[in-house]
């Protein structure tokens, strides 16, 4: 591990102006996460603006080649392209990268990290570490406990995938859009491909030819294998974007090696870290976007066998997480201090 991380960390924020990047700020502030010195980097075009911290105005700096003199913690979140080009040169410069992109996630080298799942799996990086798809995070974070009790063989997800994925703009575009429709005028989509008022869509990336599932799905099914440390669980996923803002809500069917009742998985979750039951049936109240959003925990519900699997081993839930929280800045910031504590 790269000895100077922890001590007074001087720690850099890449693609701070971002939905997830103003989120990593507001973790670092709330966990009060020790740190000697905050950078915020962004492209040229946010050069000149600051954004607050600690009460303080920090200056946004344009993302260079030099960037990283001095940097023990760089917190990456400004898309594949730009980690692919800075990481290795921050983590030449000694700093600890903990990147949000999919860059790097799938490299043998590089731990992929749920802080609740395989926090072991940080020790021996070489200076990268991954920080996992969001659905993924949100989907597999509330099954780890059930998984290690009674195996999870096999995992159908059916994703409800907010704007905050596909970043700040695509936000804004899901407000603009709504004002439009609703006032009756035209509106263009610029960010994503489709009308994103009053719609539901696949999920917005290319399509892999051989397969048939698009790249999202393609990262949840292999990202779960990784972070399982499980190569043989067989998952499939169906990834679809939806008109809410920041959380994502997920329908999970798994099965199990043994039969397992709606019961155990719920005590099992009562006690799980990260996450919450919202299991009302009386009241039909179950996970929302809306209650998941602002909030750390995932909210798990809608807790059930599956009736189509007559041998008691399959199960249905319904989860809900903040995309930009757990499933972004949140889980980074986690593993952050995963990393101080393991010092
Ligand atoms: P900027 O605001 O200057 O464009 P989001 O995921 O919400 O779209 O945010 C992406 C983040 O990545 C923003 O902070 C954006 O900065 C930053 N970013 C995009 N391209 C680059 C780049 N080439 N170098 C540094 N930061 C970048």
């Amino acid at each position: 591990m790269n000895e100077t991380t922890h001590k007074a960390a001087v720690v850099a924020v890449v693609g701070a102006t971002g939905a997830v990047g103003v989120e990593l700020l507001r973790c670092l502030e709330q966990r009060k996460f020790p740190l000697a010195e905050l950078r915020l980097f962004a492209s040229a075009r946010s050069a000149g603006k600051s954004l607050t911290f600690r009460g303080e105005r920090l200056a946004l700096r344009e993302l260079r080649e030099d960037s990283f003199e001095g940097v023990t913690l760089a917190l990456f979140s400004a898309g594949a392209a730009t980690s692919r080009r800075f990481a290795p040169l921050a983590v030449q410069a000694g700093a600890t990268v903990i990147d949000n992109s999919s860059a790097f996630r799938m490299d043998p080298a590089v731990p992929l990290v749920v802080p609740e799942i395989n926090p072991e799996s940080l020790r021996g990086h070489r200076g990268i570490i991954a920080n996992p798809n969001c659905c993924a995070i949100i989907s597999i974070t509330p099954l780890w406990p059930v998984h290690r009790r009674n195996r999870i063989v096999r995992l159908q997800l059916a994703t409800y995938q907010a704007a905050s994925g596909a970043g700040a703009a695509a936000m804004e575009e899901l407000r603009e859009s709504t004002r439009a429709y609703l006032e009756g005028r035209a509106h263009a989509p610029r960010v994503l491909p489709h009308p994103y008022a009053f719609n539901l869509f696949s999920h917005n990336t290319r399509i892999d030819p051989l397969t048939g599932y698009n790249d999202e799905e393609t990262k949840v099914i292999h990202e779960t294998r990784k972070i399982f440390g499980d190569s043989a669980i067989r998952v499939s996923a169906t990834c679809v974007r939806v008109p809410v803002l920041r959380a994502h809500s997920v329908a999970v069917n798994f099965e199990c090696e043994r039969p397992i009742a709606p019961q155990e998985v719920r005590d099992l979750l009562r006690a799980a870290p990260g996450v919450e039951l919202v299991d009302d049936a009386e009241r039909n109240y179950f996970p929302m976007p809306m209650d998941a959003s602002g909030r750390d925990a995932i909210l798990v519900g809608r807790i059930r066998s599956d009736l189509s699997d007559p041998s008691g081993r399959s199960i249905s839930l319904f989860v809900a997480g903040d995309q930009l929280l757990k499933g972004a800045a949140l889980n980074a910031v986690q593993i952050a201090e995963v990393l101080r504590a393991q010092e």
